[in-house]
Protein backbone atom coordinates (compact mmCIF):
# COMPACT_ATOMS: atom_id res chain seq x y z
CA UNK A 1 0.00 0.00 0.00
CA UNK A 2 2.60 2.60 0.84
CA UNK A 3 4.87 1.50 -2.13
CA UNK A 4 1.39 2.43 -4.10
CA UNK A 5 1.26 5.73 -2.66
CA UNK A 6 5.13 5.98 -3.09
CA UNK A 7 4.76 5.15 -6.82
CA UNK A 8 1.84 7.06 -6.71
CA UNK A 9 3.74 10.14 -5.21
CA UNK A 10 6.64 9.79 -7.74
CA UNK A 11 4.61 9.90 -10.54
CA UNK A 12 2.75 13.05 -9.15
CA UNK A 13 6.27 14.72 -9.02
CA UNK A 14 7.50 13.96 -12.11
CA UNK A 15 4.07 14.99 -14.11
CA UNK A 16 4.63 18.14 -12.34
CA UNK A 17 8.59 18.48 -13.26
CA UNK A 18 7.74 17.61 -16.53
CA UNK A 19 5.02 20.24 -16.89
CA UNK A 20 7.09 23.00 -15.42
CA UNK A 21 10.30 22.06 -17.38
CA UNK A 22 8.16 22.05 -20.76
CA UNK A 23 6.17 24.77 -19.41
CA UNK A 24 9.11 26.70 -19.36
CA UNK A 25 10.55 25.61 -21.73
CA UNK A 26 7.33 26.64 -24.01
CA UNK A 27 7.63 30.24 -22.38
CA UNK A 28 11.41 30.67 -23.26
CA UNK A 29 10.57 29.34 -27.17
CA UNK A 30 7.43 31.52 -26.94
CA UNK A 31 9.49 34.66 -25.88
CA UNK A 32 12.15 33.69 -29.05
CA UNK A 33 9.77 33.23 -31.57
CA UNK A 34 7.91 36.39 -30.16
CA UNK A 35 11.22 38.86 -30.35
CA UNK A 36 12.57 36.28 -33.41
CA UNK A 37 16.08 37.42 -32.97
CA UNK A 38 19.09 36.83 -30.35
CA UNK A 39 18.41 38.44 -27.13
CA UNK A 40 19.94 41.80 -25.93
CA UNK A 41 22.58 41.94 -23.37
CA UNK A 42 23.51 44.36 -21.57
CA UNK A 43 26.75 42.55 -20.30
CA UNK A 44 29.03 40.82 -22.02
CA UNK A 45 28.86 37.10 -21.13
CA UNK A 46 31.05 34.40 -21.72
CA UNK A 47 30.28 32.07 -24.07
CA UNK A 48 28.71 34.13 -26.78
CA UNK A 49 30.06 35.67 -29.70
CA UNK A 50 32.93 38.44 -28.97
CA UNK A 51 32.33 41.81 -30.42
CA UNK A 52 33.51 42.17 -33.39
CA UNK A 53 36.14 45.15 -33.38
CA UNK A 54 37.75 45.82 -37.07
CA UNK A 55 35.72 48.35 -38.68
CA UNK A 56 35.72 50.59 -41.96
CA UNK A 57 33.19 53.00 -41.92
CA UNK A 58 33.29 55.03 -45.23
CA UNK A 59 31.93 58.57 -43.95
CA UNK A 60 29.69 60.37 -46.45
CA UNK A 61 28.79 63.32 -46.64
CA UNK A 62 25.85 64.97 -45.72
CA UNK A 63 24.60 61.83 -44.29
CA UNK A 64 24.09 61.94 -40.53
CA UNK A 65 27.65 60.31 -41.08
CA UNK A 66 29.15 62.14 -38.39
CA UNK A 67 27.08 60.90 -35.71
CA UNK A 68 27.94 57.50 -36.63
CA UNK A 69 32.00 58.29 -36.42
CA UNK A 70 30.87 60.01 -32.90
CA UNK A 71 29.70 56.31 -32.15
CA UNK A 72 32.72 54.78 -33.32
CA UNK A 73 35.11 56.77 -32.24
CA UNK A 74 33.31 56.35 -28.25
CA UNK A 75 33.69 52.32 -29.16
CA UNK A 76 37.10 51.99 -29.57
CA UNK A 77 38.00 54.44 -26.38
CA UNK A 78 35.84 51.58 -24.26
CA UNK A 79 37.52 49.17 -25.71
CA UNK A 80 40.96 50.64 -25.73
CA UNK A 81 41.04 50.42 -30.15
CA UNK A 82 43.34 52.39 -32.37
CA UNK A 83 41.58 54.38 -34.85
CA UNK A 84 43.21 55.39 -37.90
CA UNK A 85 43.33 59.24 -37.69
CA UNK A 86 44.49 62.15 -40.42
CA UNK A 87 48.34 63.86 -40.30
CA UNK A 88 47.75 67.34 -39.54
CA UNK A 89 48.75 68.06 -42.80
CA UNK A 90 44.99 66.44 -43.94
CA UNK A 91 42.88 68.33 -41.89
CA UNK A 92 40.48 66.22 -39.77
CA UNK A 93 39.91 64.00 -43.01
CA UNK A 94 42.27 61.92 -45.22
CA UNK A 95 43.40 64.71 -47.53
CA UNK A 96 40.15 64.47 -48.97
CA UNK A 97 39.10 64.96 -51.48
CA UNK A 98 42.23 62.85 -52.96
CA UNK A 99 42.24 58.94 -52.92
CA UNK A 100 42.78 57.69 -49.94
CA UNK A 101 46.77 56.08 -49.09
CA UNK A 102 48.01 54.89 -46.06
CA UNK A 103 50.38 57.94 -45.80
CA UNK A 104 47.64 59.89 -44.85
CA UNK A 105 47.44 58.03 -41.74
CA UNK A 106 49.31 59.73 -38.62
CA UNK A 107 51.92 57.01 -37.58
CA UNK A 108 50.94 57.51 -33.82
CA UNK A 109 47.54 55.62 -34.34
CA UNK A 110 49.15 52.30 -36.65
CA UNK A 111 48.25 49.92 -36.85
CA UNK A 112 44.58 50.39 -36.74
CA UNK A 113 41.29 48.84 -36.00
CA UNK A 114 39.04 50.95 -36.40
CA UNK A 115 38.79 53.79 -39.34
CA UNK A 116 36.19 56.32 -39.60
CA UNK A 117 37.46 59.67 -40.91
CA UNK A 118 36.16 61.35 -44.19
CA UNK A 119 38.02 60.17 -46.90
CA UNK A 120 38.13 58.89 -51.04
CA UNK A 121 37.52 55.51 -50.62
CA UNK A 122 40.60 52.83 -52.10
CA UNK A 123 40.24 49.39 -51.39
CA UNK A 124 43.42 48.62 -52.38
CA UNK A 125 44.96 51.14 -49.58
CA UNK A 126 42.83 50.19 -46.97
CA UNK A 127 43.22 46.51 -47.14
CA UNK A 128 47.02 47.44 -46.70
CA UNK A 129 46.43 49.34 -43.74
CA UNK A 130 43.57 47.22 -42.07
CA UNK A 131 43.31 43.80 -40.42
CA UNK A 132 42.19 41.40 -42.64
CA UNK A 133 38.55 40.51 -40.54
CA UNK A 134 38.11 44.27 -41.49
CA UNK A 135 34.04 44.72 -42.17
CA UNK A 136 32.98 47.48 -44.56
CA UNK A 137 29.93 50.11 -43.74
CA UNK A 138 28.99 53.01 -45.38
CA UNK A 139 25.24 55.05 -45.33
CA UNK A 140 23.89 56.63 -48.00
CA UNK A 141 20.79 59.67 -47.97
CA UNK A 142 17.95 59.94 -50.65
CA UNK A 143 19.50 62.05 -53.03
CA UNK A 144 16.79 64.81 -52.93
CA UNK A 145 17.09 65.64 -49.29
CA UNK A 146 20.84 65.47 -50.25
CA UNK A 147 21.12 67.37 -52.58
CA UNK A 148 19.73 70.48 -50.84
CA UNK A 149 21.98 69.59 -47.62
CA UNK A 150 25.02 69.76 -49.95
CA UNK A 151 23.90 72.74 -52.08
CA UNK A 152 23.15 74.67 -48.72
CA UNK A 153 26.12 73.53 -46.64
CA UNK A 154 28.81 74.17 -49.55
CA UNK A 155 27.02 77.28 -50.75
CA UNK A 156 29.86 79.41 -50.43
CA UNK A 157 32.72 76.97 -50.63
CA UNK A 158 31.87 74.75 -53.84
CA UNK A 159 32.91 77.38 -57.28
CA UNK A 160 29.74 75.49 -58.94
CA UNK A 161 27.07 76.22 -56.53
CA UNK A 162 28.99 79.92 -55.63
CA UNK A 163 28.35 80.75 -59.46
CA UNK A 164 24.54 80.03 -59.51
CA UNK A 165 22.39 83.91 -58.78
CA UNK A 166 20.95 84.20 -55.71
CA UNK A 167 22.28 80.96 -54.36
CA UNK A 168 19.45 79.34 -56.19
CA UNK A 169 19.15 75.72 -56.12
CA UNK A 170 16.07 75.71 -58.75
CA UNK A 171 18.47 77.93 -61.22
CA UNK A 172 21.65 75.63 -60.97
CA UNK A 173 18.78 72.47 -61.64
CA UNK A 174 17.78 74.38 -64.83
CA UNK A 175 21.37 74.66 -66.05
CA UNK A 176 23.85 72.79 -64.27
CA UNK A 177 26.18 72.36 -67.10
CA UNK A 178 26.14 76.13 -66.99
CA UNK A 179 27.97 76.44 -63.56
CA UNK A 180 29.26 72.56 -62.69
CA UNK A 181 32.97 72.01 -63.83
CA UNK A 182 34.20 68.80 -63.35
CA UNK A 183 37.31 69.40 -63.12
CA UNK A 184 37.63 71.88 -60.50
CA UNK A 185 38.93 70.48 -57.30
CA UNK A 186 35.53 71.46 -54.74
CA UNK A 187 33.62 69.88 -58.11
CA UNK A 188 32.18 66.37 -56.04
CA UNK A 189 30.10 68.45 -53.90
CA UNK A 190 28.38 69.51 -56.92
CA UNK A 191 26.98 66.08 -58.48
CA UNK A 192 27.13 62.39 -57.42
CA UNK A 193 29.00 63.22 -54.33
CA UNK A 194 28.24 59.85 -52.86
CA UNK A 195 29.56 57.92 -55.56
CA UNK A 196 32.80 60.01 -56.01
CA UNK A 197 33.30 59.21 -51.93
CA UNK A 198 32.61 55.56 -52.99
CA UNK A 199 35.69 56.26 -55.08
CA UNK A 200 33.59 55.96 -58.43
CA UNK A 201 33.51 58.44 -61.69
CA UNK A 202 30.92 60.96 -60.64
CA UNK A 203 30.67 62.01 -64.30
CA UNK A 204 29.95 58.71 -66.12
CA UNK A 205 26.81 59.17 -68.12
CA UNK A 206 23.59 57.95 -66.87
CA UNK A 207 23.00 55.98 -70.22
CA UNK A 208 26.71 54.19 -69.20
CA UNK A 209 23.95 51.38 -67.87
CA UNK A 210 26.95 48.85 -67.34
CA UNK A 211 29.04 51.27 -65.60
CA UNK A 212 26.45 51.85 -63.10
CA UNK A 213 25.52 48.30 -62.79
CA UNK A 214 29.11 47.34 -62.60
CA UNK A 215 29.98 50.09 -59.60
CA UNK A 216 26.90 48.77 -57.48
CA UNK A 217 27.88 45.09 -57.83
CA UNK A 218 31.52 46.16 -56.54
CA UNK A 219 29.98 48.32 -53.02
CA UNK A 220 27.81 44.97 -52.86
CA UNK A 221 30.78 42.70 -52.80
CA UNK A 222 33.04 45.51 -50.42
CA UNK A 223 30.53 46.41 -47.85
CA UNK A 224 28.79 44.19 -45.48
CA UNK A 225 26.48 47.26 -44.52
CA UNK A 226 25.03 49.96 -46.40
CA UNK A 227 23.32 52.38 -44.22
CA UNK A 228 20.40 54.67 -44.74
CA UNK A 229 20.53 57.77 -43.02
CA UNK A 230 16.11 58.25 -43.28
CA UNK A 231 15.96 54.64 -41.40
CA UNK A 232 19.01 55.02 -39.18
CA UNK A 233 17.71 53.44 -36.10
CA UNK A 234 17.27 49.99 -38.42
CA UNK A 235 20.44 50.73 -40.07
CA UNK A 236 22.05 50.62 -36.52
CA UNK A 237 20.51 47.64 -35.70
CA UNK A 238 21.29 45.73 -38.55
CA UNK A 239 24.90 46.90 -37.61
CA UNK A 240 24.88 45.42 -34.17
CA UNK A 241 23.79 42.23 -35.28
CA UNK A 242 26.73 42.61 -37.89
CA UNK A 243 29.08 43.36 -35.23
CA UNK A 244 27.31 41.18 -32.25
CA UNK A 245 27.36 44.63 -30.37
CA UNK A 246 25.72 45.81 -27.17
CA UNK A 247 22.26 47.98 -27.40
CA UNK A 248 24.63 50.59 -25.71
CA UNK A 249 27.21 50.38 -28.08
CA UNK A 250 24.91 52.27 -30.61
CA UNK A 251 23.99 54.81 -28.59
CA UNK A 252 23.77 58.22 -29.96
CA UNK A 253 22.73 61.66 -30.05
CA UNK A 254 22.01 63.41 -33.75
CA UNK A 255 25.41 65.26 -34.57
CA UNK A 256 26.03 68.00 -37.17
CA UNK A 257 22.44 68.97 -38.27
CA UNK A 258 21.20 72.57 -39.63
CA UNK A 259 18.53 75.02 -37.74
CA UNK A 260 14.75 74.55 -39.16
CA UNK A 261 15.21 77.70 -41.08
CA UNK A 262 18.36 76.47 -43.17
CA UNK A 263 16.50 73.99 -44.13
CA UNK A 264 13.97 74.60 -47.08
CA UNK A 265 11.26 72.01 -48.21
CA UNK A 266 12.01 71.08 -51.84
CA UNK A 267 9.24 72.56 -54.99
CA UNK A 268 7.33 70.02 -56.61
CA UNK A 269 9.75 68.81 -59.97
CA UNK A 270 12.57 69.39 -58.32
CA UNK A 271 13.62 66.16 -56.65
CA UNK A 272 13.13 64.51 -60.19
CA UNK A 273 15.69 66.99 -61.52
CA UNK A 274 18.02 66.39 -58.44
CA UNK A 275 18.09 62.85 -59.26
CA UNK A 276 18.59 63.01 -63.34
CA UNK A 277 21.48 65.18 -62.71
CA UNK A 278 22.49 62.85 -59.81
CA UNK A 279 21.77 59.72 -61.93
CA UNK A 280 24.50 57.30 -60.15
CA UNK A 281 23.75 58.45 -57.02
CA UNK A 282 19.92 57.94 -57.53
CA UNK A 283 20.76 54.34 -58.09
CA UNK A 284 22.47 53.02 -55.64
CA UNK A 285 20.36 54.56 -53.16
CA UNK A 286 17.67 52.97 -54.72
CA UNK A 287 19.22 49.80 -54.92
CA UNK A 288 20.48 49.74 -51.33
CA UNK A 289 17.48 51.09 -49.95
CA UNK A 290 16.02 47.92 -51.37
CA UNK A 291 18.52 45.44 -49.98
CA UNK A 292 18.23 47.36 -46.65
CA UNK A 293 15.12 46.09 -46.35
CA UNK A 294 15.24 42.96 -47.44
CA UNK A 295 18.26 42.17 -44.59
CA UNK A 296 15.64 43.39 -42.34
CA UNK A 297 12.83 41.23 -43.52
CA UNK A 298 15.00 38.44 -42.53
CA UNK A 299 15.85 39.69 -39.01
CA UNK A 300 12.13 39.63 -38.77
CA UNK A 301 9.76 42.81 -38.52
CA UNK A 302 9.42 42.10 -34.87
CA UNK A 303 12.46 41.58 -33.90
CA UNK A 304 13.76 44.89 -35.80
CA UNK A 305 11.08 46.89 -33.92
CA UNK A 306 11.41 45.79 -30.24
CA UNK A 307 15.06 46.80 -30.84
CA UNK A 308 14.36 50.03 -32.01
CA UNK A 309 12.25 50.79 -29.72
CA UNK A 310 15.05 49.85 -26.39
CA UNK A 311 17.44 51.91 -28.34
CA UNK A 312 15.29 54.98 -27.97
CA UNK A 313 14.08 53.78 -24.62
CA UNK A 314 17.58 53.80 -23.83
CA UNK A 315 18.84 56.67 -25.59
CA UNK A 316 16.21 58.49 -23.28
CA UNK A 317 17.75 57.29 -20.31
CA UNK A 318 21.35 58.34 -20.82
CA UNK A 319 20.23 61.18 -22.03
CA UNK A 320 18.71 61.84 -18.41
CA UNK A 321 21.78 60.32 -16.58
CA UNK A 322 23.91 62.64 -18.81
CA UNK A 323 22.12 65.84 -18.49
CA UNK A 324 20.23 65.83 -15.65
CA UNK A 325 16.70 65.13 -16.84
CA UNK A 326 16.81 67.92 -19.22
CA UNK A 327 18.28 67.71 -22.85
CA UNK A 328 20.89 69.26 -23.72
CA UNK A 329 20.80 72.51 -25.34
CA UNK A 330 19.99 72.69 -28.55
CA UNK A 331 21.82 75.71 -30.17
CA UNK A 332 23.52 77.26 -32.94
CA UNK A 333 27.30 77.02 -33.36
CA UNK A 334 27.62 81.13 -32.24
CA UNK A 335 25.45 80.60 -29.15
CA UNK A 336 27.56 77.51 -27.92
CA UNK A 337 29.70 78.90 -24.50
CA UNK A 338 31.93 75.64 -24.50
CA UNK A 339 34.46 75.95 -27.53
CA UNK A 340 34.88 71.93 -27.54
CA UNK A 341 31.43 71.62 -28.31
CA UNK A 342 30.92 74.13 -30.91
CA UNK A 343 30.30 72.56 -34.47
CA UNK A 344 32.28 73.87 -37.83
CA UNK A 345 30.49 76.02 -39.63
CA UNK A 346 30.91 76.54 -43.74
CA UNK A 347 29.54 79.84 -44.22
CA UNK A 348 27.79 82.51 -42.72
CA UNK A 349 24.26 81.71 -44.16
CA UNK A 350 24.50 78.16 -42.86
CA UNK A 351 23.35 77.58 -39.33
CA UNK A 352 25.03 74.48 -37.90
CA UNK A 353 23.56 73.62 -34.10
CA UNK A 354 25.30 71.94 -31.64
CA UNK A 355 24.91 71.13 -28.17
CA UNK A 356 25.19 73.01 -24.93
CA UNK A 357 25.80 71.49 -21.49
CA UNK A 358 22.71 72.85 -19.17
CA UNK A 359 24.48 75.55 -17.07
CA UNK A 360 24.69 72.94 -13.85
CA UNK A 361 26.08 70.23 -15.49
CA UNK A 362 28.79 69.68 -13.77
CA UNK A 363 27.74 69.87 -10.09
CA UNK A 364 25.26 66.90 -11.26
CA UNK A 365 28.05 64.68 -12.85
CA UNK A 366 31.64 65.02 -12.80
CA UNK A 367 34.62 62.57 -13.81
CA UNK A 368 34.60 60.18 -15.99
CA UNK A 369 30.49 60.10 -16.32
CA UNK A 370 30.71 63.52 -17.68
CA UNK A 371 33.80 62.96 -19.83
CA UNK A 372 31.34 60.73 -21.33
CA UNK A 373 28.25 62.53 -21.76
CA UNK A 374 30.60 65.62 -23.17
CA UNK A 375 31.83 63.13 -25.94
CA UNK A 376 28.58 61.87 -26.49
CA UNK A 377 27.83 65.85 -27.97
CA UNK A 378 31.18 66.59 -28.77
CA UNK A 379 31.48 67.90 -32.57
CA UNK A 380 34.04 65.78 -35.26
CA UNK A 381 37.12 68.27 -35.45
CA UNK A 382 37.31 68.60 -31.35
CA UNK A 383 36.89 64.78 -30.65
CA UNK A 384 39.42 63.99 -33.22
CA UNK A 385 41.77 66.22 -31.58
CA UNK A 386 41.26 64.65 -28.39
CA UNK A 387 41.57 61.23 -29.69
CA UNK A 388 44.69 62.20 -31.80
CA UNK A 389 46.26 63.32 -28.52
CA UNK A 390 44.92 60.37 -26.40
CA UNK A 391 46.47 57.94 -28.56
CA UNK A 392 49.69 59.83 -29.47
CA UNK A 393 50.04 59.96 -25.32
CA UNK A 394 49.74 56.25 -25.67
CA UNK A 395 52.03 55.41 -28.34
CA UNK A 396 54.54 57.46 -27.08
CA UNK A 397 54.19 55.96 -23.82
CA UNK A 398 54.39 52.08 -25.03
CA UNK A 399 57.18 53.43 -26.71
CA UNK A 400 59.56 55.04 -23.76
CA UNK A 401 58.84 51.45 -21.87
CA UNK A 402 60.51 49.40 -24.41
CA UNK A 403 63.11 52.11 -23.33
CA UNK A 404 64.41 52.83 -27.07
CA UNK A 405 65.63 56.32 -28.18
CA UNK A 406 63.27 58.98 -28.86
CA UNK A 407 63.95 59.29 -32.56
CA UNK A 408 63.64 55.60 -33.25
CA UNK A 409 60.38 54.63 -32.59
CA UNK A 410 58.09 56.51 -35.53
CA UNK A 411 60.97 54.78 -38.07
CA UNK A 412 60.38 50.96 -36.69
CA UNK A 413 57.07 51.28 -36.16
CA UNK A 414 55.88 51.85 -39.41
CA UNK A 415 55.16 49.34 -42.34
CA UNK A 416 57.61 49.15 -44.97
CA UNK A 417 55.28 50.64 -47.47
CA UNK A 418 55.00 53.97 -44.82
CA UNK A 419 58.93 54.51 -44.35
CA UNK A 420 59.58 56.67 -47.99
CA UNK A 421 60.90 59.83 -46.96
CA UNK A 422 59.96 59.86 -43.34
CA UNK A 423 63.41 60.84 -42.17
CA UNK A 424 62.94 64.67 -42.28
CA UNK A 425 59.88 64.34 -39.82
CA UNK A 426 61.96 62.17 -37.44
CA UNK A 427 60.60 64.10 -34.31
CA UNK A 428 57.05 62.73 -33.89
CA UNK A 429 54.48 65.40 -34.72
CA UNK A 430 53.49 68.14 -32.36
CA UNK A 431 50.02 67.15 -30.34
CA UNK A 432 47.19 69.01 -31.14
CA UNK A 433 47.02 72.82 -30.22
CA UNK A 434 45.79 73.03 -27.00
CA UNK A 435 42.38 75.23 -27.97
CA UNK A 436 40.48 73.00 -31.01
CA UNK A 437 37.73 75.58 -32.55
CA UNK A 438 35.90 75.95 -35.74
CA UNK A 439 38.57 78.12 -37.27
CA UNK A 440 41.26 75.74 -37.16
CA UNK A 441 39.72 73.75 -39.30
CA UNK A 442 39.95 75.63 -42.43
CA UNK A 443 43.85 76.27 -42.07
CA UNK A 444 45.17 73.16 -40.26
CA UNK A 445 48.52 74.85 -39.20
CA UNK A 446 51.44 72.22 -39.84
CA UNK A 447 52.76 71.22 -36.18
CA UNK A 448 56.69 71.49 -35.81
CA UNK A 449 57.46 68.04 -37.67
CA UNK A 450 55.01 67.81 -40.16
CA UNK A 451 55.65 70.37 -41.86
CA UNK A 452 58.06 68.64 -44.40
CA UNK A 453 54.82 66.63 -44.60
CA UNK A 454 52.93 69.01 -45.84
CA UNK A 455 55.32 69.43 -49.01
CA UNK A 456 55.83 65.97 -49.17
CA UNK A 457 52.39 65.50 -49.88
CA UNK A 458 51.92 68.41 -52.21
CA UNK A 459 48.93 69.85 -50.43
CA UNK A 460 47.53 73.78 -50.50
CA UNK A 461 46.09 74.43 -47.23
CA UNK A 462 42.75 75.08 -48.93
CA UNK A 463 42.88 70.68 -49.74
CA UNK A 464 42.98 70.15 -46.38
CA UNK A 465 39.64 71.64 -45.85
CA UNK A 466 35.86 71.10 -45.71
CA UNK A 467 33.60 68.58 -44.43
C1 LIG B 1 41.75 49.84 -21.41
O1 LIG B 1 42.99 50.29 -20.88
C2 LIG B 1 42.90 50.75 -19.56
C3 LIG B 1 44.23 51.34 -19.15
O2 LIG B 1 45.28 50.81 -19.87
C4 LIG B 1 42.48 49.59 -18.67
O3 LIG B 1 42.35 50.04 -17.36
C5 LIG B 1 41.12 49.06 -19.14
O4 LIG B 1 40.75 47.93 -18.41
C6 LIG B 1 41.18 48.69 -20.60
N1 LIG B 1 39.85 48.36 -21.06
C7 LIG B 1 39.59 47.38 -21.91
C8 LIG B 1 38.16 47.18 -22.30
O5 LIG B 1 40.47 46.67 -22.35
C1 LIG C 1 44.59 37.21 -41.35
O1 LIG C 1 45.73 37.58 -40.61
C2 LIG C 1 46.13 36.63 -39.65
C3 LIG C 1 47.24 37.19 -38.81
O2 LIG C 1 47.71 38.39 -39.29
C4 LIG C 1 46.53 35.36 -40.37
O3 LIG C 1 46.92 34.39 -39.44
C5 LIG C 1 45.35 34.86 -41.17
O4 LIG C 1 45.71 33.73 -41.91
C6 LIG C 1 44.83 35.92 -42.11
N1 LIG C 1 43.60 35.45 -42.71
C7 LIG C 1 43.37 35.60 -44.01
C8 LIG C 1 42.05 35.09 -44.50
O5 LIG C 1 44.16 36.11 -44.76
C1 LIG D 1 18.03 87.57 -58.08
O1 LIG D 1 17.31 88.32 -57.12
C2 LIG D 1 17.00 89.63 -57.53
C3 LIG D 1 16.36 90.37 -56.37
O2 LIG D 1 15.69 89.51 -55.51
C4 LIG D 1 16.08 89.60 -58.75
O3 LIG D 1 15.80 90.90 -59.19
C5 LIG D 1 16.81 88.83 -59.86
O4 LIG D 1 15.95 88.69 -60.98
C6 LIG D 1 17.23 87.47 -59.38
N1 LIG D 1 18.02 86.82 -60.41
C7 LIG D 1 17.77 85.59 -60.84
C8 LIG D 1 18.64 85.09 -61.94
O5 LIG D 1 16.88 84.91 -60.37
C1 LIG E 1 13.09 52.55 -48.80
O1 LIG E 1 12.44 51.34 -49.09
C2 LIG E 1 11.30 51.09 -48.29
C3 LIG E 1 10.81 49.70 -48.57
O2 LIG E 1 10.62 49.49 -49.91
C4 LIG E 1 10.25 52.14 -48.57
O3 LIG E 1 9.12 51.93 -47.75
C5 LIG E 1 10.85 53.51 -48.25
O4 LIG E 1 9.94 54.51 -48.59
C6 LIG E 1 12.14 53.71 -49.02
N1 LIG E 1 12.74 54.94 -48.54
C7 LIG E 1 12.92 55.98 -49.31
C8 LIG E 1 13.42 57.21 -48.64
O5 LIG E 1 12.71 55.96 -50.51
C1 LIG F 1 19.81 73.04 -12.86
O1 LIG F 1 19.23 74.17 -13.50
C2 LIG F 1 17.87 74.01 -13.82
C3 LIG F 1 17.42 75.23 -14.61
O2 LIG F 1 18.32 76.28 -14.52
C4 LIG F 1 17.07 73.84 -12.53
O3 LIG F 1 15.71 73.67 -12.83
C5 LIG F 1 17.57 72.61 -11.81
O4 LIG F 1 16.91 72.45 -10.58
C6 LIG F 1 19.07 72.71 -11.57
N1 LIG F 1 19.52 71.46 -11.04
C7 LIG F 1 20.38 71.41 -10.02
C8 LIG F 1 20.74 70.04 -9.56
O5 LIG F 1 20.85 72.39 -9.50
Amino acid sequence: MSQKKIFLVFVAISTVSLLLHHGGHLSWTMEAFHLGCSTLRSHPSPGLKPKHTSVAFLKTHKTASTTMQNLLFRFAERNNLTVALPVQACGHQFCYPRSFTSHFVHPHTLPPSIITSHMRFNRAELRRLMPNDTVYVTILREPASMFESLFSYYNQYCQSFKRVPNGSLEAFLEEPWRYYRPDEKDSMYARNTLTFDLGGDKDRPATDVAYARAFMAEVERVFSLVMIAEHFDESLVLLRHLLSWDLDDVLYVKLNMRTPSSKRSLTPGLPAKIRTWNSLDARLYDHFNASLWRQLASLGQACVSREVRLLRRAQERLMRSCFGGRMPLLRSAAQIKNKDLRPWQPSAKVDIVGYDLPANLSRETSGPAQEHCLKLIMPEVQYTRVLLRSQSLRYRRGHQQQSQPPQQPLRSVLPRHLQVGIHRSQSPPALPGPRPGPDSTSTPRPAAGTLSRTTRLGLRPSQAHAS
